[in-house]
């Protein structure tokens, strides 16, 4: 397969951003809804590392892959979309975007500011964005948490219109995006 998009299908590099940062921002819901509630001990420890490290690496990502974005032709949507659809997805897409932003600042924000500098995955010292600030800490601690809400939102958005393409509509949009897909 190819590693750049055509106007009807995505590449291979395409589908691995999609399906790689899918399965981060999962690792990252899972372990920031529970790593508070844990018992104290290395296991929390490590859970907090790994998703620091990992929404680090989100933030990275979506960088890289917004660059290989605007690199690249972007496949068309299906001609069956009424304009006010299109309009919709397009829209849903960038804020899924800024979301990826937004989320992964917010955290990386909040420990900066609260003084809970790490080291990525035990590796090196990620820089801190700003000194030790209690009140932004919080409003950034209140905005991730508020943010997430808004990011599981859009994602369930984005899923339902997946299922809805398919199964509905008959078309090949989420066949297309799907490793072995076309
Ligand atoms: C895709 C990226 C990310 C996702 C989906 C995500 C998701 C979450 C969720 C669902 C929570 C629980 C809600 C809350 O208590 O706020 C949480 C908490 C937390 N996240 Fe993230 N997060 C991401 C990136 C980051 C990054 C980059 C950092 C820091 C470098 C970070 C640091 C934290 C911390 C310290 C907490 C605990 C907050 C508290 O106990 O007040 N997160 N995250």
């Amino acid at each position: 397969m190819a590693l750049g998009n055509t106007n009807s299908s995505f590449g291979s590099l395409s589908k691995f951003f999609h399906w790689l940062m899918f399965a981060l921002i999962a690792f990252n819901f899972s372990s920031g809804w529970t790593m508070a509630d844990m018992p104290k001990g290395d296991f929390k420890n490590l859970t907090y590392l790994l998703h620091k490290s990992t929404g680090v690496t989100v933030l990275t990502l979506v960088l890289a892959r917004l660059i290989w974005r605007w690199m690249n032709v972007q496949p068309d949507l299906p001609p069956t979309l009424s304009p006010a659809e299109r309009m919709g997805a397009r829209t849903s897409h960038w804020l899924l975007y800024a979301l990826m932003f937004a989320v992964p600042i917010s955290g990386y924000v909040l420990i900066s500011a609260g003084g809970f500098g790490f080291d990525w995955y035990g590796l090196f010292r990620v820089p801190e964005l700003i000194g030790k600030n209690e009140e932004i800490s919080d409003l950034a601690s209140a905005a991730h948490y508020w943010l997430t809400w808004a990011f599981i939102a859009m994602i369930a958005l984005h899923f339902a219109a997946a299922l809805r393409h398919h199964f509905q509509l008959k078309d090949d949009t989420l066949r297309r995006m799907l490793p072995g897909g076309r």
